[in-house]
């Protein structure tokens, strides 16, 4: 097991360490007349025909808060056995399993996180709300966005209060996926003792295999996922983590005891279905051919800049030209601003971010709505006043 000197148990919160979790009568039994959890017994109050085929006893009474079968579909899918069902821990999107890892290893007021700008934005929430402090190592935007390696070292060998480096991968907003081995330089590191959260929200979308894959090695290793991007499930809220068991055990005894809504669950292992599965192989095929037309055909409008990031997410991270040609912030401000107001369809402004001076980022739609982006922004630029 690598690294050396990794300890669950020096890096958890002592309270959480000690914490007992939260436990219902249906831990022991959940078979027969069910009085023991003050539901309803009528039933819900949804017409039926709104709740299809769940069945009644599906809303009125509370879910399963260990979801055994799914996370044991979930570690199948992803190249682990059915037995490593403890292998993976499920939360309210993936925003909620962010959230719980910094709140066990992090003291409110104390301890600190690093991430790696420009990232993902609700790291810094999540660490704010925590009253946790974030130290920031650029990624090199130089080299695509890739990790600046050995910065990150040498800002966890400086500071014993880093408890958890974030890195996404892909990276939103730059696309761009990070180099296993350079995942593998923190991951080995043993200059520190914390965990490495792998983000993957975007990783179905890229050709480069899972950090999953490299769960068994790594006991300071969480990688995240959601089934709110490849799997088209942004209203489900449904988020997925994957580590070794002891980590697993401590993020689930201090969430929420029934976080994943019976429906919730339902709608997850129909994904994990071959038909389920099938949908989602035709939907990333559909993205990537989007996505291959927006790299092709985004350069050729007008003021349109060069393109950052490998692109490796269902996005795309593109610089906006000024009247000089040069990288422009007001214009990037002014095309996300007309294409909304004037055109209703929306970007996304990123030029505030580090290194992404004048970008726009474009989530990847069908075809029909490609073609309108790329109409609405030449539209744009034939009358724009900057
Ligand atoms: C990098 C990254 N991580 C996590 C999330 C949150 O996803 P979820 O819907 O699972 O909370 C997002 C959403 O945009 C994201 O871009």
């Amino acid at each position: 097991m690598s690294p050396k000197n990794f300890s669950l148990e020096a890096l958890i919160r002592p309270n959480i360490l000690k914490l007992k979790p939260y436990r219902c009568a249906r831990d022991d039994y959940s078979e027969g007349i069910l009085l023991d959890a003050n539901e309803n017994a009528f039933g819900p109050s949804v017409p039926a025909a709104a709740h299809h085929d769940l069945p009644d006893t599906l809303l009125a009474r509370y879910p399963d808060p260990y979801q055994r079968e799914l996370k044991a579909q979930l570690a199948d899918w992803r190249g682990l056995t059915r037995a490593a069902w403890d292998h993976v821990f499920l939360g309210v999107g993936s925003d909620e399993v962010l959230d719980i890892v910094m709140r066990v290893a992090c003291t409110p007021g104390t301890d600190k996180i690093l991430v790696c700008p420009p990232t993902y934005g609700m790291y810094t929430v999540s660490a704010d709300i925590n009253d946790v402090e974030v130290v920031k190592v650029p990624l090199d935007v130089d080299r695509a966005f890739a990790l600046d390696v050995d910065a990150v070292l040498k800002a966890l060998e400086a500071d014993a209060k880093i408890k958890v480096v974030f890195l996404c991968s892909p990276g939103n907003p730059t696309g761009s996926v990070l180099v296993e081995s350079d995942v593998r330089r923190i991951l080995d590191f043993d200059g520190w003792n914390g965990l490495v959260v792998m983000d993957e929200a975007y990783i179905d979308f890229a050709d480069q295999r899972s950090a999953v894959a490299l769960i068994k090695q790594y006991p300071n290793l969480l990688v995240s996922q959601t089934f709110s991007k490849s799997f088209g499930m942004a209203g489900v809220r449904l988020g997925v983590a994957y580590a070794q068991p002891p980590l697993i055990a401590v993020l689930s005894k201090t969430k929420a005891p029934y976080n994943i809504s019976n429906p919730t669950a339902q709608l997850g292992i129909a994904a994990m279905s071959p038909q389920g599965l099938s949908t989602f192989k035709t939907n990333i095929a559909a993205a990537k051919e989007q996505r291959a037309r927006l790299l092709r055909e985004l350069p050729k409008l007008p003021r349109a800049g060069k393109i950052l990031g490998t692109s490796d997410a269902n996005f795309v991270l593109i610089q906006v030209l000024g009247k000089d040609g040069r990288p422009c912030n007001a214009t990037a401000l002014a095309l996300y601003k007309a294409l909304a107001e004037e055109h209703k369809v929306v970007v996304r402004f990123r030029g505030n971010d580090y290194g992404c001076n004048a970008c726009v980022r474009v989530t990847v739609g069908t075809r029909e709505e490609v073609d309108y982006l790329l109409a609405k922004w030449r539209t744009h630029f034939a009358t724009a006043k900057v």
